[in-house]
């Protein structure tokens, strides 16, 4: 596999409006797409820097990945996503080699197919790959 670009920067805040009162108001970036995904209990703007984007996330309640995350260590960096032509080869490929996955398969996320990585396999940071559909890429 070979990652072809960092298609996102993830942030997780507490309040969506107020983090924009900064990202969008005070930052001057633009917001693309604001998006509910349900089965992960958020709701996530994304903000165009250049050909990355900024993804905000806020927990949908007080339960869910998002929210808990934000209990245990407050706002800040939640994933770095990067983007892959081929999900499936990837998830196969690093699997193979004994990487942790969160997730085996890929599954539908806000922007295409995506799957999670264990942090205890990178660093300490969790890991997010996108494979776009054909007619999103950029
Ligand atoms: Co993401």
């Amino acid at each position: 596999m070979k990652p072809k670009r960092v298609d996102h920067i993830a942030i997780a805040v507490r309040d969506l409006e107020s983090a924009l009162a900064f990202f969008r108001d005070r930052l001057g970036l633009e917001v693309e797409q604001v998006a509910t995904v349900e089965r992960d209990r958020v709701r996530v703007a994304f903000l165009p820097v250049g050909e990355t984007c900024l993804e905000l996330l806020e927990p949908l309640g007080d339960d869910g990945p998002v929210a808990r995350f934000l209990e245990r260590r407050g706002e800040g960096l939640h994933h770095i996503c990067l983007e892959v032509d081929d999900i499936s080869a990837a998830l196969g490929e690093l699997g193979a080699v004994g990487v942790e996955l969160i997730d085996r398969e890929p599954r539908p996320g806000a922007e295409g197919l995506v799957a999670f990585i264990h942090p205890r396999s990178s660093r300490g940071v969790l890991l997010e790959l996108v494979q776009k559909p054909e007619d999103m890429g950029r």
